[in-house]
């Protein structure tokens, strides 16, 4: 693949945006409420947060549903098949709402639009959609909805190239805890993966703008930031200053911010400096999710992984020697083609090998554009869903293993929301990332609480207030 530059948005072209975002603000025409949907990972869910605060800035309020909103937007993901099938459902369902609110604009962006051939195929199949673009446009909303609204015609912009967006308006979900992107894009192109095709060239954002961001976080009382990129072990690639992932944890950890995360980490850019970091740091949470997608040297291999199943389990035990207790999740794939029943056990073994707190588990679904897609010997759907079910069986009875550790130890929550099950409990994640409920009441939400486990109750804790 060519050598491609990152592409800077600049201030001049984000006060051309602000521009458009004034004039959509006093036209006739203009929705007065919006609805952002949206799926796929933590990513798709930051650029939502930048999505809403485009509409708000365009003078537009948030609606509660989709239902009762004059412009909705779907913010993509194509990950897996089932993924981008329930996009479109939703999409396609909204043509009936539309016959009850004719002024409906319906938009849909994110990864499922950047993929090669997509936009002009929306233009065909689903014409009752009016806008639509891909990942490297977004910060082009207030232009693109302008057009919109000055057309008949649907409006569909894809462009191939690798955006990094500075200071675009945000309306965070939270105020307690906070997403700051620190890297775009990935480079890893593991065979069955569409992520480097659909969000481009791996880039890295300025170290002195992820600091600035932070520390303005820590001066509004936020009390956990979560680092995002596909890759953040490799940040720093292609910055001049030299800049790499654990230096950029040891300023952060510097500001005084009490719980820091970060996702997602590869295994195989995963250095003793970074390992050295986490022993020291004083805020970075003992949390890891290292995805181990298989326990099988050929398969890993395939995939295009470039670690051993060897050299993952060192990089856990070395993990574990600095930082004991460390809480680890994983993501696996079953069925990826070729998989036999001896490589699957070789996954089986892995996950009880390690003792995961938890784990995402998925059958591999075949992606147009990758390697992978076009190996042979697919599995079938009946051997994947089989083993699939084989693996969670085996995945459920290592977590309540290892979760174990945590009765009878303190813990601090911070607290998410009220109980599901309870009006009188509130619920949050523990500074291992399990999920941990407690008695309280909606005064807690938002604050960090000192609690001790009592109890395991399926994938929960309950705990008693110190
Ligand atoms: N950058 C992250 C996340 C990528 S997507 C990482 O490297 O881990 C999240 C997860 O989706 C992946 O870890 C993988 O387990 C899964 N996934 C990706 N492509 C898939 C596919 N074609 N079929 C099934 N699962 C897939
Ligand atoms: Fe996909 Fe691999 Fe990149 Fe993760 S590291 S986004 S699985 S290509
Ligand atoms: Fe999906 Fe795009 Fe994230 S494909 S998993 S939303 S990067």
């Amino acid at each position: 693949m060519a050598e491609r530059k990152p592409v800077l948005i600049t201030p001049e072209q984000l006060a051309q945006q602000r521009h458009f975002a004034a004039l959509v603000s006093v036209m006739e025409n203009r929705p007065r409420s919006y609805h952002v949907v949206t799926y796929g990972c933590q990513m798709n869910a930051h650029d939502s947060e930048k999505l809403s605060g485009m509409l708000a800035d365009m003078g537009m309020d948030e609606a509660p549903t989709r239902e009762d909103a004059d412009f909705v937007i779907f913010n993509t993901c194509c990950v897996r098949d089932n993924a981008e099938r329930r996009a479109l459902g939703n999409v396609t369902w909204l043509k009936e709402v539309r016959k009850k609110n004719p002024n409906l604009i319906i938009a849909v962006c994110g990864c499922m639009i950047q993929q090669p051939g997509m936009a002009e195929r929306i233009l065909k199949q689903y014409k009752f959609i009016d806008l639509a673009f891909g990942t490297s446009n977004l910060w082009k909303l207030p232009e693109l909805l302008h057009r919109t609204l000055n057309s008949d015609r649907a409006v569909v912009v894809v462009e191939d190239e690798d955006t990094i967006a500075e200071d675009l308006p945000l309306r965070r979900l939270r105020t307690d805890a906070a997403y700051i992107t620190i890297m775009y894009g990935c480079d890893n192109f593991c065979s069955y993966c569409i992520v480097p095709y659909v969000r481009g060239r791996e880039r890295s954002r300025d170290p002195e703008a992820i600091l600035a961001e932070a520390r303005a976080l820590y001066e509004s009382g936020v009390k956990e930031i979560m680092l995002l990129g596909q890759n953040v072990n490799s940040y720093g690639k292609g910055l001049e200053n030299g800049m790499n992932f654990p230096e950029l944890l040891r300023q952060l950890d510097a500001i005084g911010i009490p719980r820091i995360r970060f996702m997602t980490s590869h295994p195989k850019d995963l250095s003793d400096e970074l390992i050295a970091v986490l022993g020291e740091a004083k805020h970075i949470l003992p949390q890891f999710h290292l995805p181990v997608q298989h326990g099988n040297d050929e398969v890993l291999r395939r995939m295009n992984r470039r670690y051993t199943r060897e050299q993952y389990l060192d990089k856990v035990r070395k993990l574990r020697a600095a930082v004991p207790g460390i809480g680890l999740t994983t993501d696996i794939i079953v069925g990826f083609p070729g998989e036999t029943e001896e490589q699957f056990e070789e996954t089986l073994s892995i996950v009880e090998e390690v003792g995961y707190d938890s784990a995402f588990t998925f059958i591999y679904s075949p992606r147009t554009g990758t390697v992978a897609a076009g190996m042979e010997d697919q599995i079938p759907e009946d051997v994947a869903t089989d083993r699939i079910k084989r693996l969670i069986a085996v995945q459920e009875a290592g977590q309540r293993k290892a979760m174990a550790r945590f009765l009878g130890t303190e813990e601090e929550v911070l607290v998410e929301g009220l109980s599901r099950r309870s009006d009188k409990a509130v619920s949050g994640h523990g500074r291992h990332g399990v999920s941990i409920t407690f008695p309280g009441t909606e005064a807690d939400i938002g604050q960090i609480v000192r609690v001790r486990v009592t109890e395991m109750k399926n994938n929960t804790l309950m705990a008693e207030r110190i």
